[in-house]
């Protein structure tokens, strides 16, 4: 019977995506399903359904079956309309698989299926396969050098597709074809039906075959049609931990490249990884081995010195971060220095040209403008005024094993080397902390207070010898 989907499908012709996870990912010898591993930091799920929702989906319906409960919990932190589950109890198949959501699909809509294993398709691509459909199926092929382990695309006399051969299925000849089929497929969604009833499994693996509808297509009125995807890099699947690394890589270059086309200066682009989101001002420069996670922002001219990782950060104009620093939830302010070895945590505000030095680890402090820590000090719970000198060494003690208590430090003190700051404390504006003290109680402005043991003495005294046996 003709169905209403004969009619060259417009633009108003409603998208619903499959998305098939339901395979185990044995390979990846992981207790975490497969497509919840990560490439750069977001699951592989996540990509396959931002795609699919840049694609303008009226609906994604997510084919679950293998840690399909793990699946859910993560997808509920990101609710939403468009997603829609179906249950695959037993892997029959990957056509058995795209039945599964069938059902809940419209004959008059557009299927695209999706393999959430294949974390790098770009919507372009895939937006491509769809317009060059017409009012057919498509298939998604590409050319590989070694094309071990995918369908082949078998082609007619006059290069018309006729049908897809899995690797067990195909004869020598079939082997040596080098056009593979990359899983993307497209098809309205009435014929599709059609088709997929009629898949057996009379096959090497005793599946239900996708591919099987290509033929099913072929032999119809409407012929299957092969869009080939170039970038081999875009439809390369996961299957294995190594396969994930070298996605990770091409994700990282993609980000890496498109950095460099905003003008982002970077010393080399194979060595820069970025998970989440990084926004860039005018001529910032990022040295090797840098690792931004989260959201991070970068003002103008600001330099990211080697091996620093930013998480969930802001740094102002013309700051540099130098090497071996990381930041943690910090706000650093314009024209300020960190680093190196600096570990700036949640909470840790800084003014405009602040500087911070090695082994200075700050957490929920604000520092005023043109304030210097610059060697081994621990500021935790503190509010520190501008102008202010922290001295080598100084730390806030601001837990005393059940509570932590906050330290104030006025504008312009100067805190002495070694000094414990014993926390609630106030330290007044302009006052002189004497190095080695131990303040337990508010300190004066504008006065030098001291608060050591006093006894010092010198003595005669042997020096020790070592012992020689
Ligand atoms: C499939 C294609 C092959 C193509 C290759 C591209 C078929 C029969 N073969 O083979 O032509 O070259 O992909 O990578 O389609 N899945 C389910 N339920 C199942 C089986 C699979 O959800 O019952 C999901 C998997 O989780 C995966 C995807 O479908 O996301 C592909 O399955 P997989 O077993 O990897 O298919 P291939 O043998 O690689
Ligand atoms: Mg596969």
């Amino acid at each position: 019977m003709p169905r209403k989907t004969r009619s060259r499908p417009t633009s108003e012709t409603p998208l619903h995506t499959i998305i098939l996870a339901a395979g185990k990912g044995t390979r990846m010898k992981s207790a975490l399903p497969k497509t919840l591993h990560c490439i750069g930091g977001k699951p592989m799920l996540d990509h396959v359904i931002s795609t699919a929702r840049g694609l303008g989906a009226e609906k994604n319906h997510i084919v679950l079956g293998h840690g399909a409960e793990l699946i859910r919990d993560w997808l509920e932190i990101n609710p939403s309309e468009d997603l829609v589950f179906a249950t695959q109890e037993e892997q029959l198949g990957t056509a058995h698989a795209v039945q599964q959501a069938m059902p809940d699909i419209p004959d008059d809509a557009r299927v695209l299926v999706l393999y959430a294993d294949v974390p790098l398709i770009r919507a372009g691509t895939l937006r491509r396969l769809i317009d060059q459909a017409g009012d057919g199926l498509a298939v998604l092929t590409a050319k590989l050098s070694d094309p071990f382990g995918y369908g082949r695309v078998v082609r007619g006399a006059k290069g018309e597709v006729l049908q897809i051969v899995e690797e067990k299925d195909a004869s020598s000849t079939q082997r040596k074809i080098r056009e593979i089929n990359t899983g993307f497929m497209t098809a309205p969604a009435g014929l599709f039906r059609g088709w997929l009833d009629k898949v057996d499994n009379q096959n090497a693996k005793q599946e239900y075959y996708l591919t099987d509808v290509v033929a099913l297509a072929a032999k119809s009125r409407k012929a299957a049609r092969a869009v080939t995807c170039e970038d081999t890099d875009e439809v390369m699947g996961v299957n294995d931990r190594l396969q994930q690394a070298q996605q990770e890589r091409v994700f990282q270059r993609r980000q890496a490249d498109a950095l460099l086309a905003q003008g982002v200066s970077m010393a080399d682009p194979a060595r820069f990884d970025l998970r989440g989101s990084l926004l860039c001002g005018v001529d910032v420069s990022i040295d090797v081995g840098s690792v931004f996670e989260g959201s991070v922002e970068l003002g103008d001219s600001v330099h990211v010195g080697p091996n620093c990782v930013l998480r969930n950060a802001k740094v102002g104009a013309g700051t540099r971060i130098e090497a071996n620093s990381v930041l943690d939830g910090a706000i650093v302010g314009r024209d300020c220095s960190i680093g190196p070895f600096a570990r700036l945590r949640p909470e840790a505000t800084l003014s405009d040209n602040v500087h911070v030095g090695n082994f200075v680890e700050i957490k929920k402090t604000t520092i005023g403008e043109g304030s210097k820590a610059n060697h081994l000090a621990y500021l935790g719970d503190a509010s520190i005024g501008s102008g202010v000198n922290v001295g080598a060494g100084v730390i806030t003690c601001n837990y005393d094993g059940a509570n932590k208590h906050r330290t104030e430090i006025g504008d312009g003190a100067f805190i002495g080397t070694d000094t414990q700051l014993i926390a609630p404390v106030k330290v007044g504006a302009g006052a002189y902390v004497a190095a080695g003290s131990s303040i337990a109680r508010d300190v004066p402005a504008d006065q030098l207070t001291i608060c050591r043991a006093r006894d010092q003495r010198s003595i005669k005294w042997k020096k020790p010898v070592k012992k020689t046996s």
